[in-house]
Protein backbone atom coordinates (compact mmCIF):
# COMPACT_ATOMS: atom_id res chain seq x y z
CA UNK A 1 0.00 0.00 0.00
CA UNK A 2 1.33 3.59 -1.14
CA UNK A 3 2.39 5.18 2.41
CA UNK A 4 1.56 9.02 2.84
CA UNK A 5 5.10 9.76 2.46
CA UNK A 6 5.55 7.65 -0.63
CA UNK A 7 1.98 9.68 -1.82
CA UNK A 8 3.73 13.12 -1.16
CA UNK A 9 7.12 12.37 -2.98
CA UNK A 10 5.05 10.67 -5.75
CA UNK A 11 2.85 13.89 -6.15
CA UNK A 12 5.38 16.71 -5.79
CA UNK A 13 8.31 14.95 -8.23
CA UNK A 14 4.86 14.25 -10.65
CA UNK A 15 4.16 18.24 -10.42
CA UNK A 16 7.78 19.00 -10.92
CA UNK A 17 8.04 17.26 -14.07
CA UNK A 18 5.04 18.81 -15.46
CA UNK A 19 6.45 22.12 -14.38
CA UNK A 20 9.85 21.40 -15.80
CA UNK A 21 8.36 20.16 -18.69
CA UNK A 22 6.22 22.85 -19.42
CA UNK A 23 9.28 25.37 -19.18
CA UNK A 24 11.19 22.97 -22.02
CA UNK A 25 7.99 22.85 -24.65
CA UNK A 26 9.32 25.48 -26.29
CA UNK A 27 9.18 25.02 -30.71
CA UNK A 28 10.00 26.81 -33.39
CA UNK A 29 6.73 28.02 -34.83
CA UNK A 30 6.33 31.50 -34.64
CA UNK A 31 9.45 31.07 -36.79
CA UNK A 32 7.97 29.51 -39.28
CA UNK A 33 7.45 32.27 -41.87
CA UNK A 34 7.42 32.37 -45.93
CA UNK A 35 11.11 31.67 -47.29
CA UNK A 36 12.40 34.19 -49.51
CA UNK A 37 12.87 31.44 -52.16
CA UNK A 38 11.97 27.62 -52.53
CA UNK A 39 14.37 26.52 -54.82
CA UNK A 40 18.31 28.03 -53.45
CA UNK A 41 20.88 28.23 -55.93
CA UNK A 42 23.30 29.81 -53.38
CA UNK A 43 24.22 27.53 -50.31
CA UNK A 44 26.55 28.19 -47.15
CA UNK A 45 27.61 25.43 -44.75
CA UNK A 46 29.66 26.98 -41.75
CA UNK A 47 30.78 25.29 -38.45
CA UNK A 48 32.62 25.12 -35.88
CA UNK A 49 34.92 21.94 -35.42
CA UNK A 50 38.19 21.69 -33.19
CA UNK A 51 39.01 18.07 -33.17
CA UNK A 52 37.41 17.75 -36.67
CA UNK A 53 34.03 16.05 -36.76
CA UNK A 54 32.25 19.24 -37.18
CA UNK A 55 34.33 20.22 -39.98
CA UNK A 56 34.29 16.84 -41.56
CA UNK A 57 30.05 16.57 -41.55
CA UNK A 58 29.90 20.30 -42.74
CA UNK A 59 31.97 19.67 -45.79
CA UNK A 60 30.42 16.94 -46.58
CA UNK A 61 26.62 18.04 -46.11
CA UNK A 62 28.75 20.98 -48.75
CA UNK A 63 29.54 18.10 -51.00
CA UNK A 64 25.80 16.61 -51.07
CA UNK A 65 24.39 19.69 -51.78
CA UNK A 66 26.85 20.36 -54.85
CA UNK A 67 26.03 17.00 -55.98
CA UNK A 68 22.17 18.38 -56.22
CA UNK A 69 23.49 21.48 -58.38
CA UNK A 70 23.89 23.99 -55.53
CA UNK A 71 26.49 26.57 -55.60
CA UNK A 72 28.29 25.73 -52.18
CA UNK A 73 30.98 27.63 -49.91
CA UNK A 74 31.83 25.56 -46.44
CA UNK A 75 33.52 27.32 -43.88
CA UNK A 76 34.82 27.60 -40.51
CA UNK A 77 33.00 30.33 -38.50
CA UNK A 78 36.16 31.97 -37.80
CA UNK A 79 37.59 33.09 -41.14
CA UNK A 80 33.75 34.85 -41.46
CA UNK A 81 32.98 38.26 -41.04
CA UNK A 82 29.71 40.53 -40.90
CA UNK A 83 29.66 40.20 -45.21
CA UNK A 84 30.18 36.59 -45.63
CA UNK A 85 26.52 35.59 -45.22
CA UNK A 86 25.65 38.29 -47.95
CA UNK A 87 23.89 36.67 -50.70
CA UNK A 88 23.35 33.03 -49.88
CA UNK A 89 19.55 31.35 -50.00
CA UNK A 90 20.25 28.64 -47.64
CA UNK A 91 22.38 28.73 -44.39
CA UNK A 92 23.70 25.26 -42.58
CA UNK A 93 25.66 25.85 -39.23
CA UNK A 94 27.37 22.87 -37.01
CA UNK A 95 28.73 23.03 -33.94
CA UNK A 96 30.02 20.44 -31.37
CA UNK A 97 28.32 19.81 -28.07
CA UNK A 98 30.49 21.12 -25.39
CA UNK A 99 28.88 20.96 -21.73
CA UNK A 100 25.60 20.08 -22.52
CA UNK A 101 25.75 23.10 -24.62
CA UNK A 102 26.46 24.86 -27.46
CA UNK A 103 29.90 26.51 -27.18
CA UNK A 104 30.01 30.12 -25.78
CA UNK A 105 32.15 31.29 -28.63
CA UNK A 106 29.28 29.66 -31.55
CA UNK A 107 26.53 31.12 -29.81
CA UNK A 108 28.34 34.88 -29.53
CA UNK A 109 29.16 34.43 -33.37
CA UNK A 110 25.25 33.95 -34.25
CA UNK A 111 24.55 36.54 -31.40
CA UNK A 112 26.43 39.00 -34.21
CA UNK A 113 25.63 38.09 -37.30
CA UNK A 114 23.67 40.17 -39.73
CA UNK A 115 19.88 39.81 -39.98
CA UNK A 116 19.29 37.03 -42.42
CA UNK A 117 15.35 37.17 -42.86
CA UNK A 118 13.20 35.03 -44.58
CA UNK A 119 16.73 32.79 -45.84
CA UNK A 120 16.06 28.63 -44.62
CA UNK A 121 18.50 27.65 -42.01
CA UNK A 122 19.69 24.41 -40.98
CA UNK A 123 21.24 23.51 -37.89
CA UNK A 124 23.37 20.28 -36.71
CA UNK A 125 25.78 19.02 -33.76
CA UNK A 126 27.63 16.38 -33.65
CA UNK A 127 28.80 14.55 -30.12
CA UNK A 128 30.19 12.18 -28.35
CA UNK A 129 29.70 8.55 -27.43
CA UNK A 130 26.12 7.92 -26.32
CA UNK A 131 25.68 11.95 -26.51
CA UNK A 132 23.89 14.34 -24.07
CA UNK A 133 21.85 17.11 -25.03
CA UNK A 134 22.80 16.92 -28.09
CA UNK A 135 19.49 17.58 -29.98
CA UNK A 136 18.74 20.77 -28.14
CA UNK A 137 22.02 22.13 -28.54
CA UNK A 138 21.14 21.91 -32.45
CA UNK A 139 18.02 23.19 -31.51
CA UNK A 140 19.66 26.13 -29.71
CA UNK A 141 21.79 26.69 -32.87
CA UNK A 142 18.62 26.76 -35.44
CA UNK A 143 16.61 28.88 -32.66
CA UNK A 144 19.56 31.53 -32.83
CA UNK A 145 19.02 31.58 -37.07
CA UNK A 146 15.30 31.89 -36.38
CA UNK A 147 16.12 34.75 -34.09
CA UNK A 148 17.75 36.62 -36.91
CA UNK A 149 15.16 35.95 -39.22
CA UNK A 150 15.66 32.54 -40.99
CA UNK A 151 13.27 30.14 -41.83
CA UNK A 152 13.86 26.87 -39.35
CA UNK A 153 13.87 23.82 -42.30
CA UNK A 154 15.74 20.66 -40.67
CA UNK A 155 17.90 19.88 -37.49
CA UNK A 156 19.94 16.82 -37.30
CA UNK A 157 22.77 15.44 -34.32
CA UNK A 158 25.57 12.94 -35.45
CA UNK A 159 27.24 10.48 -33.46
CA UNK A 160 31.02 10.44 -32.97
CA UNK A 161 33.88 9.45 -30.96
CA UNK A 162 34.29 11.70 -27.98
CA UNK A 163 37.30 14.55 -27.94
CA UNK A 164 36.79 15.08 -24.30
CA UNK A 165 40.68 14.20 -23.54
CA UNK A 166 39.77 14.17 -19.48
CA UNK A 167 37.81 11.50 -19.98
CA UNK A 168 41.13 9.25 -21.36
CA UNK A 169 43.54 10.95 -19.63
CA UNK A 170 41.67 10.42 -16.46
CA UNK A 171 41.64 6.41 -16.99
CA UNK A 172 38.14 6.21 -19.00
CA UNK A 173 39.50 5.01 -22.10
CA UNK A 174 36.97 2.18 -22.45
CA UNK A 175 33.62 4.63 -22.41
CA UNK A 176 35.21 6.40 -25.45
CA UNK A 177 36.68 3.62 -27.11
CA UNK A 178 33.33 1.96 -27.38
CA UNK A 179 32.21 4.42 -30.56
CA UNK A 180 35.94 3.98 -31.84
CA UNK A 181 34.13 3.35 -35.46
CA UNK A 182 32.56 6.42 -35.46
CA UNK A 183 32.19 8.36 -37.50
CA UNK A 184 31.55 5.25 -39.39
CA UNK A 185 29.71 4.70 -43.09
CA UNK A 186 25.93 4.98 -41.41
CA UNK A 187 26.96 8.23 -39.84
CA UNK A 188 27.92 9.47 -43.56
CA UNK A 189 24.81 7.97 -44.49
CA UNK A 190 23.00 10.25 -42.69
CA UNK A 191 24.55 13.42 -43.01
CA UNK A 192 24.07 12.91 -46.75
CA UNK A 193 20.60 12.47 -45.96
CA UNK A 194 20.60 15.45 -43.83
CA UNK A 195 21.66 17.57 -46.62
CA UNK A 196 18.93 16.01 -49.17
CA UNK A 197 16.23 16.52 -46.07
CA UNK A 198 17.02 20.43 -46.08
CA UNK A 199 16.39 20.87 -49.82
CA UNK A 200 13.61 18.63 -49.76
CA UNK A 201 11.84 20.62 -46.99
CA UNK A 202 13.26 23.49 -48.47
CA UNK A 203 11.31 23.13 -51.98
CA UNK A 204 7.79 21.83 -50.41
CA UNK A 205 7.94 25.22 -49.13
CA UNK A 206 6.18 24.56 -45.56
CA UNK A 207 8.53 24.70 -42.78
CA UNK A 208 8.45 22.13 -40.11
CA UNK A 209 7.31 22.03 -36.64
CA UNK A 210 10.90 21.64 -34.93
CA UNK A 211 10.20 21.29 -31.35
CA UNK A 212 12.85 21.40 -28.36
CA UNK A 213 13.20 18.14 -26.34
CA UNK A 214 12.70 17.67 -22.99
CA UNK A 215 16.40 17.11 -20.82
CA UNK A 216 16.06 16.74 -17.48
CA UNK A 217 19.97 17.77 -16.93
CA UNK A 218 19.19 20.72 -18.68
CA UNK A 219 19.97 23.24 -15.91
CA UNK A 220 23.47 21.92 -15.55
CA UNK A 221 24.47 22.99 -18.67
CA UNK A 222 27.23 25.25 -20.52
CA UNK A 223 28.63 27.89 -17.96
CA UNK A 224 27.98 26.41 -14.66
CA UNK A 225 30.16 22.71 -16.56
CA UNK A 226 32.71 25.28 -17.84
CA UNK A 227 33.07 27.13 -14.82
CA UNK A 228 33.82 23.34 -12.55
CA UNK A 229 35.99 21.94 -15.42
CA UNK A 230 38.06 24.84 -15.02
CA UNK A 231 37.93 24.48 -10.75
CA UNK A 232 39.19 21.12 -11.75
CA UNK A 233 42.13 22.51 -14.33
CA UNK A 234 45.51 22.15 -11.57
CA UNK A 235 47.61 22.90 -14.45
CA UNK A 236 47.50 24.71 -17.73
CA UNK A 237 50.44 26.04 -19.55
CA UNK A 238 52.68 25.78 -22.40
CA UNK A 239 55.55 23.59 -21.93
CA UNK A 240 58.72 25.68 -23.26
CA UNK A 241 60.82 22.68 -23.89
CA UNK A 242 58.53 20.35 -25.93
CA UNK A 243 56.64 23.81 -28.15
CA UNK A 244 57.88 24.86 -31.61
CA UNK A 245 56.03 27.68 -31.59
CA UNK A 246 53.93 25.96 -34.42
CA UNK A 247 50.59 28.21 -33.29
CA UNK A 248 48.41 25.54 -34.10
CA UNK A 249 47.07 26.07 -30.25
CA UNK A 250 46.95 30.03 -30.65
CA UNK A 251 44.71 29.61 -33.91
CA UNK A 252 42.54 27.08 -32.38
CA UNK A 253 41.57 29.00 -29.34
CA UNK A 254 38.14 30.30 -29.74
CA UNK A 255 38.78 32.82 -26.92
CA UNK A 256 42.10 34.14 -27.85
CA UNK A 257 44.15 33.61 -24.46
CA UNK A 258 47.29 32.30 -25.72
CA UNK A 259 50.24 34.06 -26.58
CA UNK A 260 52.43 31.38 -28.45
CA UNK A 261 55.63 34.03 -28.22
CA UNK A 262 55.62 34.58 -24.56
CA UNK A 263 54.54 31.34 -23.90
CA UNK A 264 51.33 32.23 -21.85
CA UNK A 265 47.77 31.14 -21.58
CA UNK A 266 45.32 33.69 -20.00
CA UNK A 267 43.45 30.71 -17.61
CA UNK A 268 41.27 33.46 -17.22
CA UNK A 269 39.34 33.76 -20.58
CA UNK A 270 39.89 29.96 -21.26
CA UNK A 271 36.43 28.21 -22.34
CA UNK A 272 38.20 24.80 -21.12
CA UNK A 273 37.34 23.24 -24.90
CA UNK A 274 40.43 21.44 -24.85
CA UNK A 275 41.19 22.45 -28.18
CA UNK A 276 44.89 23.32 -27.48
CA UNK A 277 45.27 20.33 -26.08
CA UNK A 278 43.45 18.25 -28.74
CA UNK A 279 45.36 19.62 -31.34
CA UNK A 280 49.20 20.06 -30.21
CA UNK A 281 51.46 18.45 -32.01
CA UNK A 282 54.12 18.12 -29.69
CA UNK A 283 52.39 17.47 -26.34
CA UNK A 284 53.72 20.67 -25.41
CA UNK A 285 49.84 21.86 -23.61
CA UNK A 286 50.78 21.04 -20.10
CA UNK A 287 47.28 20.68 -18.76
CA UNK A 288 46.41 19.05 -15.49
CA UNK A 289 43.13 17.70 -14.25
CA UNK A 290 42.75 16.96 -10.48
CA UNK A 291 46.76 16.68 -10.67
CA UNK A 292 46.76 14.21 -13.49
CA UNK A 293 48.34 15.41 -17.28
CA UNK A 294 45.56 15.52 -20.03
CA UNK A 295 46.73 13.96 -23.39
CA UNK A 296 45.06 15.26 -26.49
CA UNK A 297 43.03 13.39 -28.89
CA UNK A 298 45.63 13.12 -31.62
CA UNK A 299 47.86 11.43 -28.90
CA UNK A 300 44.71 9.52 -27.84
CA UNK A 301 44.37 8.11 -31.65
CA UNK A 302 47.76 6.95 -32.10
CA UNK A 303 47.81 5.34 -28.96
CA UNK A 304 44.71 2.93 -29.91
CA UNK A 305 45.91 2.67 -33.39
CA UNK A 306 42.68 4.46 -34.38
CA UNK A 307 42.80 5.86 -38.14
CA UNK A 308 39.40 8.48 -38.54
CA UNK A 309 37.68 6.98 -41.73
CA UNK A 310 36.86 9.73 -44.81
CA UNK A 311 33.56 9.56 -46.37
CA UNK A 312 34.67 9.03 -50.46
CA UNK A 313 33.49 12.65 -50.79
CA UNK A 314 36.26 14.00 -48.99
CA UNK A 315 39.10 11.64 -49.91
C1 LIG B 1 35.08 20.40 -23.95
C2 LIG B 1 34.22 19.32 -24.50
C3 LIG B 1 32.96 19.11 -23.97
C4 LIG B 1 32.11 18.12 -24.50
N1 LIG B 1 30.85 17.95 -23.99
C5 LIG B 1 29.99 17.07 -24.56
C6 LIG B 1 28.66 16.93 -24.11
O1 LIG B 1 28.22 17.60 -23.17
N2 LIG B 1 27.85 16.04 -24.73
C7 LIG B 1 28.28 15.27 -25.77
O2 LIG B 1 27.51 14.47 -26.28
N3 LIG B 1 29.55 15.38 -26.24
C8 LIG B 1 30.41 16.26 -25.66
N4 LIG B 1 31.70 16.41 -26.15
C9 LIG B 1 32.11 15.63 -27.34
C10 LIG B 1 32.06 16.47 -28.61
O3 LIG B 1 30.81 17.10 -28.76
C11 LIG B 1 32.29 15.64 -29.85
O4 LIG B 1 33.40 14.86 -29.74
C12 LIG B 1 32.32 16.50 -31.10
O5 LIG B 1 32.06 15.69 -32.21
C13 LIG B 1 33.65 17.23 -31.30
O6 LIG B 1 33.59 18.00 -32.48
P1 LIG B 1 34.87 18.57 -33.24
O7 LIG B 1 35.73 17.39 -33.58
O8 LIG B 1 34.30 19.21 -34.44
O9 LIG B 1 35.54 19.53 -32.33
C14 LIG B 1 32.56 17.35 -25.59
C15 LIG B 1 33.86 17.55 -26.11
C16 LIG B 1 34.67 18.52 -25.58
C17 LIG B 1 36.05 18.72 -26.17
Amino acid sequence: MQTRKSFLIKGISSAAMVSLHGCADESLDSFRRKMKTTNPKKAIVLWYSQAGHTERNGKLIGKTLQKLGLAVTALDIRSCDEHTLAGYELIIVGTPVYYLDVPSNVREWLEQIPAIDGIPVAAFSTFGGPGDNQYNTAWYVLKLLAEKGGVPAAIATFGNMSTFAPTWSLGNEKRILKYRDRPNEEIYRQVRGFAKQIIATVQSGTPPSIPKEFYPAEFLKGSIQVKFTKLMITRHAIDRDRCTQCGICAEKCPSGVINIADYIIDRKGCIACMGCVNNCPAQAIDMALLGRRVYGFKDFLKKNGITIREPAELK
